[in-house]
């Protein structure tokens, strides 16, 4: 079996599965002792810029916890440090940002990404993983979409409400379009040279548009989203959104296979909403993955329930594991979706 007929990647395209196919946003990370071993003293970053520690840590993860996928290590802030953004990542908080944007000459000083050159290490690091993983596991792609990214570049850091990216949206077209476009070429070459290097399946992270109302995101992001998927030839595309209850029929529209939700929204929803001829990845609680017993095994064997053994259903978390997550917890989660969501009942 080859990595484009795994169970994950069949379920992408909504082609017939043997059992429901399963990874987890943050597999890899401080939740699980490998993880927390091979990284040591070092920052997330330096991790993702060394091709052993970074294949290392995803193959770990997928044998560790028996998932259908691996998903490369990086972050989604990687590419903007090769486009002059200054920046660290803040334990338990997230990106900071040194050089906020705020201004049209903020936007200039973004340099265009050359992903092979700027990047070689994620590039060395896919080739490792694939080389690494048993030539079956798929490996997925991914990188932050632009209006999540230009959320990190207007606010400085992480934010609730977001009022300065949408203050300056809604205030500074230009501003918003030159910085979208730039964020968007970035992406669209990025990923490209993902595909060209093999990964089988891509993600794109939009983690923050929830906070906008449908007719913004339709105004404002929607055209980036739909150009960059559109370029993405051959690989399943998986969007994913926290929060994404008003904009799925939208998501749907920018053209990915699959909608990663989150648990706000009953997955049936999502298929009621866009069609069953969507994939739909999650969408579990991560604090039910936290607390475990009883009450994740009700939420597991809810969503099942609900997708009702279709093919094109990928079992998730919501949003991405918590740190202080049993493995126990997700390893379980794996074998009841891998036995009970079992064969498809229609
Ligand atoms: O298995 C995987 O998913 C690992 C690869 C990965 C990382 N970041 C490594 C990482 C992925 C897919 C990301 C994406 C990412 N990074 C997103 C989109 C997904 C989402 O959560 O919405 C976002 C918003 C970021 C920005 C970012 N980086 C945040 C919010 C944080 C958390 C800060 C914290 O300490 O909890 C990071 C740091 C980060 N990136 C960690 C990992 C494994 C944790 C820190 C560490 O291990 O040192």
């Amino acid at each position: 079996m080859k990595q484009t007929d795994s169970q994950f990647i069949r379920a992408c395209f909504r082609r017939e599965t043997e059992y429901t196919p399963v990874w987890f946003m943050r597999q890899a990370g401080r939740f699980l002792p490998s993880y927390r071993r091979i990284k040591g003293a070092r920052s997330v970053l330096d991790v993702a810029k060394d091709p052993e520690l970074s294949s290392e840590v995803v193959v770990d993860a997928v044998r560790a916890l028996g998932v259908d996928a691996g998903i490369i290590f990086a972050d989604i802030m990687l590419p903007l440090e090769a486009m002059g953004v200054r920046f660290r990542i803040e334990e338990d908080v997230g990106p900071i940002v040194s050089n906020p944007i705020r201004a049209p000459g903020d936007v200039a000083t973004l340099r265009r990404l050359n992903p092979q050159t700027d990047l070689p290490y994620v590039y060395d690091g896919i080739d490792k993983t694939i080389q690494k993983l048993d030539g079956r596991t798929p490996l997925i792609g991914f990188s932050g979409a632009p209006f999540t990214l230009a959320a990190y570049l207007i606010e400085g850091g992480p934010s609730r409400e977001l009022s300065k990216t949408k203050a300056l949206m809604y205030s500074s077209s230009e501003t918003w379009q030159l910085l979208m476009r730039s964020l968007t070429d970035m992406v669209k070459d990025y990923l490209a040279g993902q595909v060209r290097h093999g990964v089988s399946a891509i993600q794109l992270f939009d983690s923050w548009v929830g906070c906008l109302s449908p007719r913004d995101y339709h105004k404002f992001v929607f055209p980036f989203t739909r150009e960059i998927f559109a370029s993405v030839g051959s690989v399943p595309r998986i969007h994913f959104c926290a929060d994404s209850s008003a904009l799925v029929e939208e998501f749907r529209r920018t053209g990915p296979e699959v909608l990663s939700v989150d648990w706000r929204l009953p997955i049936e929803d999502v298929w009621r909403r866009c069609g069953d001829n969507t994939s739909v990845q999650g969408n579990l609680d991560p604090v039910a993955a936290l607390v475990g017993g009883a009450e994740m095994e009700d939420q597991v064997t809810g969503i099942l329930e609900k997708a009702d053994g279709r093919s094109g259903h990928i079992f998730s978390l919501g949003h991405g594991v918590l740190r202080d997550t049993n493995p126990e917890n997700l390893r379980q989660i794996v074998n009841i979706v891998h036995t009970r969501a079992g064969r498809k009942t229609g």
